[in-house]
């Protein structure tokens, strides 16, 4: 039973769906972990109806706060169930031509921050399950299909979803035994804030779709550690990801 979650990226349209799919099977209060608390605070009643919500300051470029922001969100949760790793950047390039500078943020905001995020969440719910065992404790990690294989439109992007995603099958794997698991969601196109003006890639889904397939996962207690949305695109990938380089090129053209 997921009753509480702690949101990294607590403004992500992904996330929120997420939130809102829990809702009917159990999800009462969260903690949106957010840049800007005073941008999203007014308008928490009609984004997330019916939960009880607090607000938190937390930025993904710098690490040094992350072990307290979990700590405090433990102490206003109660007890954790779900954290969700929404934070993320794309822009509408992230491939050859960024500026040095670009390219550490996006390295921090995609992989450096959320990994010691996830790192200090991952400590914090052992703890708490050494306590009270009943529940098992989730992190969900928004991974990306980007993950896969790198493009040249947008492999700086994509090598930081790399990154992220290894980090927290790694982390997973440590953590077998302790009551704490850690879940991959590998989305495809998503029709969000973040893709706003890019053109839809095939098998393109919606905030709603994702949330339906992790909430689907969540509720299992065999869950799947790695979930692709749309399902096909693991298949799919299994094959792109060993196709010679000069087919891979092709294929993935200008996208
Ligand atoms: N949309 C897609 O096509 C797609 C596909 C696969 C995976 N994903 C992944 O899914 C996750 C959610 O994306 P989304 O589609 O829901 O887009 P979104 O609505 O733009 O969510 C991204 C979130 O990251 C937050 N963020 C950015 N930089 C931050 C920082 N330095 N510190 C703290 N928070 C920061 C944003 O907060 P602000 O409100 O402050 O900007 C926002 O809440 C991301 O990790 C993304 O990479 C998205």
């Amino acid at each position: 039973m997921i009753e509480t979650a702690l949101v990294l990226g607590g403004s992500s349209e992904i996330a929120q769906a997420i939130l809102l799919e829990l809702k009917p099977l159990g999800l009462k209060r969260a903690v949106l972990a957010v840049r800007s608390p005073q941008e999203i605070e007014p308008l928490l009643d009609s984004l997330l109806p019916g939960l009880d919500l607090a607000v938190c300051s937390w930025d993904a470029t710098d690490a040094s706060g992350s072990a307290q922001m979990v700590a405090d969100a433990g102490t206003t949760l109660g007890r954790i169930d779900l954290v969700v790793c929404a934070v993320g950047m794309l822009g509408h390039h992230a491939g050859r031509g960024m500026t040095p500078e670009a390219i550490g943020l996006m390295v921090q905001t995609n992989f450096a921050g959320p990994a010691s995020a996830l790192s200090a969440a991952a400590e914090f719910l052992v703890d708490q399950n050494k306590a009270d065992s009943s529940r098992v404790a989730t992190l969900l990690v928004l991974s990306s299909v980007a993950a896969a294989r790198p493009r040249k439109s947008n492999f700086v992007y994509g090598s930081t979803k790399a990154g992220l995603d290894s980090f927290a099958r790694g982390l997973g794997d440590a953590l077998v035994g302790t009551g704490v698991r850690v879940m991959v969601l590998r989305p495809g196109f998503v029709r969000s804030r973040m893709t706003t003006g890019l053109e839809p890639a095939p098998f393109a889904s919606d905030p709603r779709q994702v949330a339906v397939y992790a909430a689907r996962e969540l509720g299992k207690k065999r869950s799947k550690e790695v979930v692709w949305i749309p399902g096909k695109l693991g298949p799919l990938f299994a094959v792109f990801t060993n196709l010679p380089s000069a087919l891979w090129r092709k294929i993935a053209a200008e996208r």
